[in-house]
């Protein structure tokens, strides 16, 4: 019975739909609900009362993170929960799928199982976890980093969003500022359903992507501080130019990438120019460079690069040029025995499955820390993700969300160890 038990991949569809209309981009399929805004909080809402009405017990911690647990009648309640999940904030251009998938398929999981009176040993717990994407709040995967340990929810709540808003004051308004202790209880397990968000499972023509690992991440914002002056007067060497510096800095992470190879990507997706205007050399340039490599000594050594290269730009160009540490976190290695349990299941459900490493950040490499981790990965179409366009189809989606089914439940019969 239990090794026949599917997912209802209509309903899964039309929660993932019905979510994404909750802050989505007119014309496009995607949405925009940056952490702790507005629509954050309604997309919150939303898979709360989802939650409620699965009955499940429902938990909110000092940093926001929702929790639901679900029992049922014969389940050890006393027992560490199996818990699965990801986060429902997107970048301010996302998709539908990134990270929704992985909450509302928990969701989908704890549906099946209580409609069809299956009864595992350990509870089942879901969550979303604050801030995943770090777009707005630096550094990503802020709620289950907090939730493990890994940063006090006293400097997590002073954190500084892209606007000047303090991230407490931000969870307090939209009401989701929790009483549950950070750290939290730590799980049994934690799996983690997530879109691929990149081109390797499409391009092989593989259903499922059992993830192994998450690359090293490294962001920093760097601030160049020039002189504003006449664009028209002032001769090009007597120029303390900060947008120049900018596009100097940005030529150069691509060119480190290119250089370095391998795994090694860079990349500087956000400038601030001040004051911004056509006839006006630039005074100061805030911008973000992210770098990511599977192996921490390369990392490491792109980011010895970068700095040598700041410290000569601000000589030769007469700028003063200074890097703040928005985020970085080491590769991260996740348990063999679930990497061999998303195979085992893909392949019991006739399902193509590959070993992949995963080249975004995600909840589950902070849960890697405190309990057995691993990913289940779905197919991008075109490997497009952080764009409106990102979509996996409904087909491909109920089959990362069996597989995830069925590991919970291998994993929740078992006798805790
Ligand atoms: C976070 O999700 C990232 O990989 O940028
Ligand atoms: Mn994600
Ligand atoms: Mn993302």
């Amino acid at each position: 019975m239990v090794d026949t038990l599917r997912i209802n991949s209509g309903r899964l569809w039309g929660r993932i739909d019905e979510l994404a209309q909750v802050g989505a981009i007119i014309g496009t399929d995607g949405c925009s609900r940056l952490a702790l805004t507005d629509e954050d909080k309604e997309g919150r809402n939303l898979v709360f009362t989802w939650m409620e009405d699965l009955g499940m017990e429902i938990v909110i911690d000092g940093i926001g993170n929702v929790i639901g647990t679900w029992a049922g009648n014969g389940t050890d309640k006393t027992l560490p929960p199996v818990m699965t999940g990801s986060h429902i904030d997107t970048v301010r251009t996302g998709g539908r799928f990134d990270g929704n998938l992985g909450v509302l398929a928990g969701l989908e999981v704890v549906e099946t199982l209580a409609e069809n009176n299956i009864s595992p040993f350990h509870p089942i717990a879901v969550g979303f976890f604050t801030g995943e994407e770090g777009a707005r709040f630096a550094p990503d995967m802020l709620g289950s980093l907090v939730y493990v340990g890994g940063m006090s929810l006293e400097s997590a709540l002073d954190i500084e969003g892209i606007d000047g808003k303090r991230l407490g004051d931000e969870l307090e308004r939209i009401g989701y500022r929790g009483a549950a202790p950070c750290p939290g209880p730590v799980p049994k397990a934690f799996v983690e359903l997530h879109i691929e968000q990149g081109p390797v499972l499409e391009a092989n023509k593989t259903s499922i992507g059992a993830v192994d690992s998450v690359q090293g991440i490294s962001w920093a914002e760097i601030t160049i501080e020039g002189q504003s002056n006449h664009a028209g007067t002032t001769p090009m060497h007597m120029r303390h130019d900060a947008g120049f510096a900018a596009a100097q800095i940005a030529a150069f992470v691509r060119q480190l990438a290119l250089e370095v190879g391998g795994d090694q990507v860079g990349t500087v997706g956000k400038i601030d120019l001040h004051p911004n205007l056509v006839n006006v050399v630039a005074s100061k340039a805030v911008m973000t460079v992210d770098l990511r490599n599977t192996d921490e000594e390369l990392l490491k050594n792109s980011e010895s690069r970068l700095n040598e290269f700041c410290l000569s730009l601000s000589e030769s160009e007469h700028v003063e040029i200074t890097s703040k540490p928005l985020a970085r976190f080491e590769p991260v290695s996740f348990a063999q025995e679930l990497i061999d349990g998303v195979i085992k299941v893909s392949k019991s459900l006739g399902l193509s499955v590959q070993q992949m490493t995963s080249g975004a950040g995600h909840d589950a490499q902070m849960f890697a820390r405190i309990c057995p981790t691993s990913m289940i990965f779905v197919p991008s179409k075109d490997g497009l993700s952080h764009n409106p366009a990102e979509y996996t189809s409904q087909e491909q989606i109920m089959d990362g969300a069996n597989v995830l089914l069925q590991l919970l439940l291998q994993l929740a019969k078992e006798q805790s160890g």
